[in-house]
């Protein structure tokens, strides 16, 4: 996040460099790094993995990964033979203690022909059953002993209950210390994401607005058109809460309902951050009957294909209990928060791929306009639309011009797209900037995740025990389960969609 400070020389070393996330997300963003001349000229990238490769093929792969999946397109030839110098291959056995004395020779040799002492950044895009062997080879053979100089990045999913989140922590607790370790949750490095706490914390308009006084209720929904599709072997045993709700809403929830840090350190914004997901209240067996409902798609059409239910994807288990819809009913328990619903709902193969934050505010307290203009009257709402609409608006009440007195909605609003002619960074490039530079202020720390997840365990032991007989329960293409409009419209709400076009 900070654009001042600069990469020192880096070594940055991705277990599962043969893998979907490298191709996708890691190599596009430190492409695009290189390209915007953030990486020093002493930087080396060292990709393992299982299979044997060669330093060429390796370097075809990431360059496979680049041309497919960057926001900028394939990469130019004169730029990618630059960035390329930098990128060797090891063939890794992660159980192998030989390997990691690979590692140490090849850090040695870099930190020679440098002649300087490096950062070693080690980067786990590997299957999460991994996690406690890498780290605990790594401080084996005193790869991670220097606290200011090495860090680990944990991709999620980060354990998969309460219990094994916190063994997780005790472990790597161990081996480094918190100020090394760097957990992913990709939405804190979303553009607009990161905007939230601009919004808030460098406007004085909202923050006199900006509790139960004046807004009435929060909503956080973020939906996908994508199914499941090959990714069910992780999937089946973790679903939308694990998967979705467990990390990136709760995540954006925090920043909606945060206090304002002093300042903009890592530890004062992720301190205020916790005091919210403690704040939150408990659920019992009961409240989770009222306040959270979970569905799971069947089959149906999305955009004039035919598409799968869950239960046939490839690799799915044909009576799956799994949720691939959850929508729960939050609140804050503190004095900014009291009484106002935070609703959150997230699921796969919904009708449109939106992510977007509604804030509600209450009604204006006394109404002086004849009762024929009262027909189109709405509430203000503020919308912050995070993907793939990137834009804040504020609906407002305004006078119809004519020569009756008439009003409507109208939205001020600000838009990426109309505003800025550059494009935004992906969430990765800013978060692998920000681990080389050493900032942890959009990682999670390690009490952020147990708190998330001791939230929800009381919904996911309550789910786990009852197996759904209403399975699937809603079809592709749809808004998800009857239910999880019940669960807003009882209080009077209906869940808040952009219409494509942008605008009411
Ligand atoms: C990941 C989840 O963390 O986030 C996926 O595991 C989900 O299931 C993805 O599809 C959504 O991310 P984005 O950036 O596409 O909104």
């Amino acid at each position: 996040m900070s654009t001042t400070k600069k990469i020192p020389p880096t070594i940055f070393v991705i277990f599962g460099g043969t893998g979907d996330l490298n191709a996708r997300k890691l190599a596009p963003a430190l492409y695009h790094l290189f390209l915007g001349g953030w990486l020093p000229e002493q930087f080396a990238l060292i990709g393992t993995g299982r299979t044997e490769l060669s330093d060429e093929e390796f370097r075809g792969r990431m360059l496979d990964g680049i041309n497919e999946f960057s926001r900028t397109g394939k990469a130019a030839k004169s730029e990618w033979n630059k960035f390329s110098e930098h990128m060797v291959y090891q063939v890794a056995d992660v159980k192998n203690a030989a390997t990691y004395k690979e590692f140490g020779k090849r850090i040695a040799a870099y930190e020679q022909e440098w002649q300087v002492q490096a950062n070693v950044i080690f980067y786990l895009a590997v299957a999460p059953e991994f996690f406690p062997i890498i780290a605990s080879n790594l401080a084996k053979s005193n790869l991670a002993d220097d606290t200011d100089r090495t860090r680990i990045v944990v991709e999620k999913p980060f354990g998969h209950d309460l219990d094994s989140s916190r063994e997780l922590n005790r472990l790597l607790a161990e081996i480094f210390d918190e100020c090394q370790i760097y957990r992913i949750d990709h939405y804190l490095g979303k553009e607009t994401v990161q905007n939230i706490m601009a919004f808030r914390f460098a406007n004085a308009l909202l923050e006199p607005l900006w509790n139960r006084n004046y807004i009435e209720h929060v909503q956080i929904s973020v939906t996908e058109q994508l199914g499941v599709g090959d990714r069910s072997g992780y999937y089946d045993g973790a679903g939308a809460m694990r998967d979705m709700i467990q990390n990136h809403l709760l995540q954006l929830l925090c920043l909606v309902a945060m206090e304002p840090p002093v300042n903009f350190n890592a530890d004062e914004v992720r301190n205020r951050k916790v005091d919210v997901l403690r704040a939150m209240r408990r659920f019992s067996a009961e409240d989770v009957r009222e306040s959270a409902v979970r569905g799971q798609y069947g089959p149906g059409w999305m955009e004039g294909q035919q598409v799968p239910g869950y239960r046939e994807e490839a690799g799915a288990n044909p009576q799956s209990n799994t949720e691939t819809f959850a929508a729960v009913k939050f609140f804050v328990d503190n004095w900014r928060w009291q009484g106002v619903p935070f609703y959150v709902r997230t699921g796969k193969r919904m009708h449109r791929s939106a992510s977007i934050i509604a804030i509600q505010f209450k009604d204006a307290p006394h109404y002086i306009f004849p009762p024929e203009t009262a027909e189109s009257w709405q509430q203000n709402r503020l919308i912050i639309s995070i993907q793939p609409e990137m834009s804040i608006r504020l609906q407002v009440q305004a006078k119809r011009p004519g020569l009756d007195m008439m009003l409507n909605t109208v939205d001020m609003v600000f838009d990426y797209k109309g505003t800025y002619t550059n494009q935004a960074p992906e969430a990765y490039e800013t978060l692998l900037l920000d681990t080389m530079l050493g900032d942890q202020t959009l990682f999670m720390r390690g009490d952020q995740v147990e708190a998330a997840w001791d939230l929800i365990m009381p919904i996911l032991k309550s789910w786990e025990g009852r197996t759904s007989q209403s399975f699937p329960n809603y079809s592709a293409d749809s808004w998800g389960p009857e239910l999880a409009e019940a669960l807003i419209a009882r209080d009077g709400f209906h869940w808040f969609t952009l219409p494509l076009n942008g605008n009411k």
